[in-house]
């Protein structure tokens, strides 16, 4: 069974997840990346009209997602929203189809239902667990256990595949 994480993330944070989960999954892990559109100051500005906007742009991955039998997404929220490097790599049907789980991270977990619901609308389905982590927990490196409780879960899922399951969001602050 080949699993693939991808992930873009702008300044690091979802990088480490992202890394912990495949570590955890013993899967793959491939960052999405723009051409620099959402570096800096201006780019804070663009990466929040993107946002807002829903809106895509050109990416760029190293492994082919279709050599992959499951695929985990993650990426940051921006204004609410699934960021555009994440939006524009769910367009292909090949990886919408595969996706098993999604991750987000944001300033706080409040926007992470909204954001898997986006993400539902973008794959077509809801046979995809979820897992939302405030940045402060990461920046904290309090990670790891919510990291390894998703992985297990998704691991459950994959080796006892369920029929119509609903999105069972694990959501970890810090209060
Ligand atoms: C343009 C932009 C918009 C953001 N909007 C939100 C938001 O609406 N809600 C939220 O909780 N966090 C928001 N954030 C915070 C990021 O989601 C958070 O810092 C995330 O952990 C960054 O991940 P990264 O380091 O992988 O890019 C925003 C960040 C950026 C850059």
């Amino acid at each position: 069974m080949k699993i693939l994480v991808a992930y873009y993330s702008r300044t690091g944070t979802t990088k480490r997840l992202a890394k912990a989960l495949a570590r955890w999954l013993g899967a793959d892990c491939d960052p999405i990346t723009e051409d620099g559109r959402y570096r800096g100051t201006v780019g804070f500005g663009r990466a929040y009209l993107a946002g807002l906007t829903q809106a895509k742009c050109p990416i760029q991955a190293k492994l082919d997602p279709t050599a992959y039998d499951h695929i985990i997404i993650g990426g940051p929220i921006w204004a609410g929203h699934v960021p555009s490097p994440v939006r524009q790599y769910l367009t292909n049907p090949a990886i919408a189809s595969k996706l098993v789980g999604a991750f987000c991270t944001g300033w706080t977990i409040a926007e992470g239902a909204r954001f898997f619901g986006e993400i539902e609308r973008l794959v077509g389905h809801n046979r995809f667990r979820s897992c939302s982590l405030a940045q402060r927990l990461c920046d904290a490196d309090l990670y790891q256990y919510p990291i390894a409780k998703f992985s297990r879960t998704l691991f459950s899922n994959l080796t006892k595949p369920q029929k119509n399951f609903v999105i069972d969001n694990l959501n970890y602050a810090l209060e």
